[in-house]
């Protein structure tokens, strides 16, 4: 056996007894990851990848951050979990910065971004019920086409994409769709039982599709004149990835309610949070929501770190200069190979001429040369790197790119 033999050992052992243990709701390239560092992922046969996807924008920091992981380290050391049934010295001081950083005066804190996306709509329903006064049974929440909110029986209920809901019913009742981008259609959809619109300010599992700029100024102006809540879905594309801290800071716009989740754990633990107002978060009450882990002390120090790196500006800085760069070097590969490019930031999504391959064969072959990238809808790529990736790596990835599809072709 050489030397290579060996190493394929290694990953395709991996590889099979993941395929019998581990359920079968994803299809991953193959490529089993032992350890990390700012961009790079180094996979158990010692091969380097630099990776662009960055756990769909949960790693915006880098991998295993100093900053971040001398905060989990120190926590470790003192305090984990004692549930929401005492008060734990680190949440306070989380939900105070966070609250900051988004301009609100609460936070919510769940764990993963379905969770917050779940405790917004409750949210959102209660202060229909309580503040608004719709009556019982009645509200509806109004959605987009196309969006992708997380997994749970609710949120796979307002979805548009058959794999995530077909086999999954009956639905949760109360959502109405309406395409993407398009206010006349939102504007017509909001009645007096509307509680909230929630939207992603950029779909990015749609393919990071960006909407017209006066898109969601529209959608603010309507939830005022209608009385509804504008819930915005800043789980993917907040916390700096397009340049700002929220992907609405792009056109000036101030939501109701903002969820947030992913990098909010540093690449760490799991971490999100509903952070509004109190004459919004204040609807709940003590028994009528709650998570044992939602805001433990871990993630709370965690949490508070990336809120302290966030507030000095570096990592926006880095998305919006970085990402004209990416931007810039994709552009260069429209018409050769690459049919449409769309998004912000350290953001883009790629479509690929289909005749070149599936998505998933780009990214196969991405990986053999050293990328780590995902597709989304068939052929469509999408690039998001750890914001603490270098000018000369993004050089690096559009070149192996550009091989890839002239290969390809
Ligand atoms: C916009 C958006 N909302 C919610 C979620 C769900 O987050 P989680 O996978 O942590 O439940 C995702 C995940 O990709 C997302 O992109």
């Amino acid at each position: 056996m050489t030397l290579l033999d060996a190493r394929e050992t290694v990953t395709d052992e991996a590889i099979a007894l993941a395929e019998r243990h581990v359920a079968h709701n994803y299809s991953p390239l193959p490529v089993v990851a032992a350890s990390a560092e700012g961009a790079w992922i180094t996979d158990v046969d010692g091969r380097r990848y630099l990776d662009c996807l960055a756990a769909y924008s949960a790693v915006n920091f880098g991998h295993r951050n100093p900053e971040i992981t001398a905060a989990a380290h120190a926590q470790l050391d003192t305090l984990t979990l004692v549930s929401r049934a005492f008060h734990a010295d680190k949440l306070g001081p989380f939900c105070a910065a966070l609250a900051r950083l988004c301009g609100k005066d609460m936070v919510l804190p769940m764990n993963s971004g379905a969770e917050a996306v779940e405790s917004g709509l409750k949210v959102a329903r209660k202060w229909g019920a309580d503040v608004k006064g719709v009556p019982p049974g009645r509200a509806n929440i109004v959605v987009a086409d196309n969006n992708f909110h997380g997994r749970t029986i609710s949120i796979v209920s307002f979805s548009s994409d058959p794999a995530a809901r077909d086999g999954f019913g009956p639905f949760t009742p109360g959502f109405r769709s309406v395409p993407f981008g398009d206010a006349a259609a939102l504007d017509r959809a909001i009645d007096d039982d509307t509680v909230a619109v929630l939207l992603e300010p950029i779909q990015g599992e749609a393919g990071i599709v960006v909407p017209p700029d006066d898109y969601l100024p529209a959608a603010r102006a309507l939830c005022t004149q209608r009385n509804a809540l504008l819930i915005v879905d800043e789980i993917q594309s907040g916390l700096a990835r397009t340049g700002y801290t929220f992907a609405c800071d792009h056109w000036g716009v101030v939501p109701d309610v903002y969820l947030l989740g992913k990098a909010l754990g540093g690449g760490v633990v799991p971490l999100s949070a509903v952070v509004a107002d109190s004459e919004v978060l204040g609807v709940l009450h003590p028994g009528e929501h709650g998570s044992t882990f939602g805001g433990n002390p871990l993630a709370a120090a965690i949490g508070t770190t990336v809120v302290a790196m966030l507030a000095r500006g570096e990592f926006q800085a880095r998305a919006a200069e970085l990402g004209a760069q990416l931007h810039r070097r994709l552009a260069e590969l429209v018409g050769a190979g690459v049919v449409a490019l769309r998004g912000l930031g350290l953001w883009a999504g790629v479509d690929i001429d289909p005749a070149l391959g599936t998505g998933k064969e780009i990214s196969r072959r991405l990986a053999t040369r050293g990328v780590l990238v995902k597709d989304t809808h068939g052929s469509t790529l999408r690039f998001a790197p750890p914001l603490v990736i270098t000018a000369p790596e993004i050089d690096w990835a559009t070149d192996q790119f550009a091989r890839v599809l002239r290969e390809a072709a």
